[in-house]
């Protein structure tokens, strides 16, 4: 993380050691305060930018370092494509050039250049873009290694632009509370599974959110089974670790407001259970926790931001391993509501202990909508890719609100379907249910086990699979591993939530 990030209206001087000029595809020329900063700099900024082999396609960088006062000040132009179809996800990518190309450098402080951006695409205004660009050069930074991260070099980020100063001052406040969520679920996803279990990542996560002023308390498996929550206790019986079910409560007394509950799939390690995974992706299965953190990050969020919106945050923390005392396949297991789930494998063991805190969730909150978001399926992967997560549900209104939040966080979410069709191919054999419904539409029937224990209640659900891991070859502002995909689209649907106020219930 940057030292700090400020704002500051224009002035021609820049006193960081080097100056961030961002350019359109096809305007070959500084705006009119970029070049006022340039020429108060060192004026190769407007050099880089006439250069006819610098297309300014996104992410796109060139660079050019200068003695001055016996040091050297370094420019960046760096590329943001085509004015008119440049969006939040793709300001964070050149954003995270930028940042790459300062860590090259070696600088220690940067200016970013702000006005040209917006007067380029005015239809996005000065807080969008200040902030996409801010999230993403400071994600760039993000390195992860068991023993102590990598510092970087970067120190202070200062944005300037001739914007109203709150508006760019509160994007930039934003966009820092976001990243240093986003690095705090990498670090979480990426820490290997004998380093953060589900005891330690239950008491990270609840110390995180108390830090933010968020009530926090965690059930042990007294608790969780007293609850009568049988499938999270099942899957966590094959481990020597003890299942939590962690609790976050924002704003729930505060009556008049909309509620929103949102579940997160905790599972520290997915071994596949006695269903076990062949060896070769397993390791990766270290993320499975990687909805849960997001959730947690998304409730810290929204008390930090003090939005106007109740949240609950409930993460099942647990760790699916072939023990001893490991459920097996044929095993019908009661979860929550009283209802029974036949286990055909104890792979598909998200939406087990998914549907048994879904049913919770509807039966203590009555909540306005539920709100899950899991590394679900692989065939998320295989339908959607790495960038694009899956999402279906039964509110029309929480899905387009979702979608927009994913087009403004620049972390996008695609619908599936869903209905009756689905709900019935998990109608069990010997039982109400049954977990895995066959190859076909994996990602649906996989959510569709999760919505029959929604009931009535409005509900979303999100397969992160495949975004919330970057192999390699991402955008600019990832790296290797954990990516954080869903904080900023979860806090940007509670703010969107937050601004409708108070639903009507149908
Ligand atoms: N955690 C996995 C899903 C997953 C796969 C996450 C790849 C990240 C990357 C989940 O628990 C799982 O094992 N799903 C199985 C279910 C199947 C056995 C019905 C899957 O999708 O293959
Ligand atoms: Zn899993
Ligand atoms: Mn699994």
């Amino acid at each position: 993380m940057i030292g700090s990030v400020t704002t500051r209206t224009t002035r021609p001087a820049v006193r960081e050691d080097c100056l961030v000029l961002p350019v359109y595809a096809g305007s070959r020329r500084l705006g009119r305060e970029a070049a006022r900063l340039d020429r108060a700099h060192t004026g190769a900024g407007a050099l880089l930018v006439a250069d006819t082999t610098f297309k300014a396609g996104r992410g796109e960088t060139r660079t050019a370092s200068i003695k001055r006062g016996g040091r050297l000040v370094h420019v960046v132009a760096v590329g943001l494509g085509d004015p008119a179809r440049v969006n939040a996800e793709e300001l964070a990518d050149a954003g995270g050039a930028a940042g790459r190309a300062l860590v090259a450098l070696g600088a220690r402080s940067a200016a970013i250049a702000l006005d040209d951006a917006r007067a380029s695409a005015p239809s996005l205004g000065a807080g969008v873009i200040a902030h996409a660009l801010t999230k993403g050069l400071a994600l760039s930074l993000y390195s992860y290694a068991v023993e102590a991260a990598h510092p970087t070099r970067l120190r202070r980020l200062v944005l300037v632009a001739d914007a109203p100063a709150q508006e760019l001052g509160d994007a930039v406040r934003r966009a820092r509370l976001v990243v240093g969520l986003i690095e705090r679920v990498r670090d979480w996803v990426n820490t290997p599974a004998n380093r953060l279990g589900t005891v330690g990542f239950a008491t990270e996560a609840c110390a995180l959110l108390k830090s933010h002023g968020v009530e926090c308390r965690s059930w042990g498996r007294r608790e969780i089974a007293r609850a009568g929550m049988g499938a999270v206790l099942a899957v966590a019986d094959g481990s020597r670790q003890e299942p939590r079910l962690v609790f976050a409560h924002h704003r729930l007394a505060d009556r008049t407001l909309p509620l929103v509950c949102l579940v997160g799939k905790g599972v520290t390690f997915d071994s596949g259970g006695i269903s076990i995974k062949p060896w070769e992706k397993m390791h990766e299965m270290k993320s499975d926790m990687a909805g849960g953190a997001s959730v947690v990050a998304a409730v810290a969020a929204a008390a930090a931001r003090k939005l106007p919106v109740r949240v609950v945050g409930l993460v099942p923390c647990v760790e699916n391993m072939p023990g001893g005392a490991a459920f097996r396949p044929g095993d019908v297991l009661t979860v929550h509501s009283g209802k029974t789930i036949e286990v055909l494998t104890t792979d598909a063991e998200g939406r087990l202990i998914l549907a048994d805190v879904v049913s919770y969730a509807r039966a203590r909150y009555q909540p306005d909508v539920i709100v899950d978001m899991a590394t679900l399926t692989g065939g998320v992967v295989i339908a959607l890719g790495t960038r694009v997560a899956g999402m279906m549900g039964t509110s029309s209104r929480d899905l387009d609100d979702l979608r927009e939040a994913g087009a403004r966080s620049g972390e996008p979410v695609w619908p599936l379907p869903m209905d009756d069709y689905f709900f019935a191919s998990v109608k069990g054999e010997i039982s109400d249910y049954k977990n895995y419904a066959g190859r076909g539409g994996s990602p649906i029937t996989g959510g569709a086990l999760i919505g029959a224990f929604a009931g009535k209640t409005p509900w979303v659900h999100i397969d992160i699979a495949g975004t919330s891991w970057n192999e390699r070859g991402g955008p600019s502002y990832q790296s290797p591993g954990a990516t954080g995909y869903g904080v900023d689209l979860l806090v940007r649907y509670l703010e969107i939530v937050a601004q409708r106020g108070r639903r009507k219930h149908e």
